[in-house]
């Protein structure tokens, strides 16, 4: 699994998709992304995911720090990217907003945020400009 730390073009915020399903995480926010399918680079997988889901294109940097086990087969990774083309528009999520540091680490304080997704707060926080 891929996920997107997904900057503006001026890197003072991130964009962040709030979960439509499943029950347990629907209306929480997340770094929008998907699984990779076979034969696929997770760089490759990121890109057909938010091109799927949000209608951009994104240029893939490099990973974050932080990887998370989500089962004994699957782990989420997180890989910087910008959007090279399209506004990002909620196709699968329920909604889709860009976000600064400092709510960030509210929306996470306050559980906001699916939970795996709050291992890369602090990184966010750290790499994201001050607006
Ligand atoms: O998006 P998708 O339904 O394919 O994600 C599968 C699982 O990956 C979710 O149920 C969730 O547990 C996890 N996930 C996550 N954080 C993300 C993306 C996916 O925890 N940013």
């Amino acid at each position: 699994m891929v996920a997107g730390a997904i900057l503006d073009s001026s890197g003072t915020r991130i964009l962040l998709a709030r979960r439509a399903r499943p029950a347990e995480l629907a209306g929480l926010w997340e770094l929008p992304g998907g699984k990779a399918e076979v034969g696929e680079t997770d760089e490759e997988a990121l890109r057909r995911e938010v091109a799927e889901e949000l209608g951009i294109d994104v240029g893939v940097e490099c990973e974050l720090r932080e990887r998370v086990a989500l089962s004994d087969e699957l782990v989420l990774i997180a890989r910087w990217a910008h959007v090279i083309a399209g506004e990002p528009a909620a196709r699968e999520h329920q909604a889709v907003r860009w976000v600064g540091a400092e709510e960030l680490s509210t929306m996470c304080e306050q559980g906001y945020l699916v939970p795996a997704d709050a291992v890369w707060v602090p990184e966010l926080v750290a790499r994201l400009r001050p607006a």
